[in-house]
């Protein structure tokens, strides 16, 4: 895979759509975040950030306080309409790599299937632990990494501690990331 240009990413995105993305991809994520919040549940009062967040598919199963972001404005939207009246929920159009969100802000951080669309996946780690206070939950598509090349690229972001979880049956690799 050659270095994801980011205008290009947001492009293809809003040309796919929400409705055509959920269509083949709701399946895949959902057993993904299962795997996921079997080992990290947020609390309804804590404040959880979803990076990349796509249409809202995760956020939409958390009962905490959420703040998506995406780069996307064509699934940022798909989210807002899933999201609507769904207690404390914000979305932002932004850039994982350049978090708009002040240091420590929020308790838990997830990103789920990323970081292969970020030129520099390592900045976008950085931001995630600048701006996460506890826990941050990362997932990498094995289509783009190794678990070998996901692991190096975690002890680059110089973690306290980290577990790679065994995720035989996903297409992601699954890293649990204490802060
Ligand atoms: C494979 S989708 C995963 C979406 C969501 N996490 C899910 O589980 O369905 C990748 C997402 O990353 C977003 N994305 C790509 N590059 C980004 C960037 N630099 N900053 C923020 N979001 C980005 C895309 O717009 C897309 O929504």
């Amino acid at each position: 895979m050659g270095e994801p240009d980011k205008r290009e990413v947001a492009v293809k995105y809003d040309a796919l759509g929400g409705r055509i993305y959920d269509l083949r991809y709701s399946d895949e994520q959902g057993e993904k975040y299962d795997a996921l919040l079997k080992t990290m549940t947020p609390g309804p009062d804590e404040t959880v950030l979803d990076i990349g967040c796509g249409t809202g598919l995760l956020a939409e199963r958390l009962e905490s306080r959420i703040i998506g972001l995406d780069i996307s404005a064509v699934l940022i939207s798909t989210a807002l309409s899933r999201l609507r009246g769904k207690g404390s929920s914000h979305l932002v159009l932004g850039d994982a790599e350049t978090l708009p969100f002040r240091d420590s802000s929020s308790d838990q951080v997830y990103s789920v299937t990323l970081l292969q669309n970020i030129p520099d996946p390592l900045s976008a780690l950085l931001e995630m632990k600048r701006v996460g206070r506890a826990k941050v939950g990362v997932t990498g598509l094995k289509k783009a990494f190794t678990k070998e090349s996901f692991r190096l690229l975690l002890e680059e972001g110089s973690f306290s501690s980290f577990v790679i979880l065994e995720s035989s049956g996903l297409n992601d690799w699954m890293a649990f990331i204490d802060l």
